[in-house]
């Protein structure tokens, strides 16, 4: 019966018995090569819709049907309106949900004009005040008129409220709006990306 080969300088028996120990480091390494990979996929997925404003923030700079003509008061007193979009996280689609709001005003028979309803100072939600006949953010007291200008010389409102400008009449009937967002704290007007 034939020997098995022995190293030549210990006699050990060298190919023999290693075959195991080799296959149990290749599964082990892959099994770690498995696991790295179930963890970066959710974490580059996550990632993506992260670095997506677009799609987790809202679908800012997209037209949308908010409203018809008919809701809107003659009289030119703002109306409050919620902009509904489906909306995607990295994994689900929520129909449906209310991705942000804007006041329209009527400002002739085929004309509305839109304003947003985040305050430029900090963030907070606007509201109309019927009262006073303008609008109000109840956080740090910045008054605006129907323009959507602060009456306020000391206001804490670093500029106006922020003007939808593009707002189309579509069949004569639907009220559709570009819906933005924009920075706040500043000065300046800058759309959100
Ligand atoms: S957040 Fe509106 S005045 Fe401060």
């Amino acid at each position: 019966m034939k020997k098995p080969p022995q190293c030549a300088c210990c006699g050990n028996k060298p190919a023999v018995g290693r075959g195991p120990y080799r296959r149990g480091f290749l599964s082990k390494l892959l099994a770690l090569a498995l696991g790295a990979l179930a963890l970066a996929v959710p974490a580059v997925v996550g990632l993506i819709s992260a670095l997506n404003p677009l799609r987790v923030k809202g679908q800012g700079g997209r037209f949308f049907r908010v409203t018809s003509l008919d809701a809107l008061p003659e009289d030119g007193t703002p109306r409050r309106f919620p902009i509904i979009a489906d909306r995607k996280d990295a994994w689900t689609l929520f129909p449906n949900q209310p991705i942000g709001s804007v006041f329209l005003r009527r400002t002739g028979p085929s004309e509305v004009k839109a304003l947003a309803v985040i305050c430029p100072h900090a963030g907070c939600f606007i509201d109309f005040d019927a009262k006073a006949g303008g609008f109000l953010c109840p956080c740090h007291m910045a008054h605006f008129d129907l323009d959507g200008k602060r009456t306020d010389e000391q206001s804490q409102s670093p500029r106006d409220m922020d003007p939808l400008e593009e707002v189309e009449i579509r069949d004569k009937r639907d009220v559709y709006v570009k819906f933005q967002r924009f920075q706040t704290g500043t000065p300046q007007r800058i759309v959100e990306a």
